[in-house]
């Protein structure tokens, strides 16, 4: 599996432990910055790790910053991502397998390492749902995307 990962200075405390535990479980990880704590924007990072699940170079993103919320923000402008903060192990679960997100966003400022690296592991192994109401839910999103472009 390949993962697209980004952060802004406040998330980049928890990049590289992510890192390390998705490299241990023989994932491809695509590092897409920064590569230090220096002040930074999000939404540049965001978009850099969206363009990339956009394109098909990546199968999942993450994404970290001080909440997730700035993050879910950016990333959810662009076409074709889904993008949700997980803040708890339910919301991990349930963004994967009732909104379909193919981007995690954590904040390093609202969870432990800890949390988040489970965070982590629910969200890759949680399948979508093969209940036809939540695709319908999904295809309605993907409509007010085709009505903004
Ligand atoms: C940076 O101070 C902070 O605003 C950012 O990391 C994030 O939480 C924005 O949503």
């Amino acid at each position: 599996m390949r993962i697209a990962i980004g952060s802004d200075h406040a998330g980049f405390v928890y990049k590289e432990p992510i890192i390390n535990y998705l490299k241990k479980l023989q994932m491809d990880v695509i590092d897409l910055g920064p590569e230090s704590a220096e002040p930074t924007d999000y939404p540049i990072y965001a978009r850099k790790v969206a363009e990339t699940i956009r394109d098909k170079h990546a199968d999942f993103g993450i994404l970290i910053c001080g909440t997730g919320e700035g993050m879910s923000i950016a990333a959810n402008k662009v076409k074709g991502v889904i993008a949700g903060i997980a803040h708890s192990p339910f919301t991990a679960k349930a963004i994967r397998e009732h909104n379909r997100a193919n981007v995690l966003c954590l904040g390093s400022r609202t969870n432990t390492l800890e949390e988040a690296l489970g965070y982590v592991e629910i969200f890759l192994n949680t399948e979508f749902s093969d209940n036809p109401r939540h695709l319908h839910r999904v295809q309605l999103i993907e409509a007010i995307e085709g009505d903004k472009q």
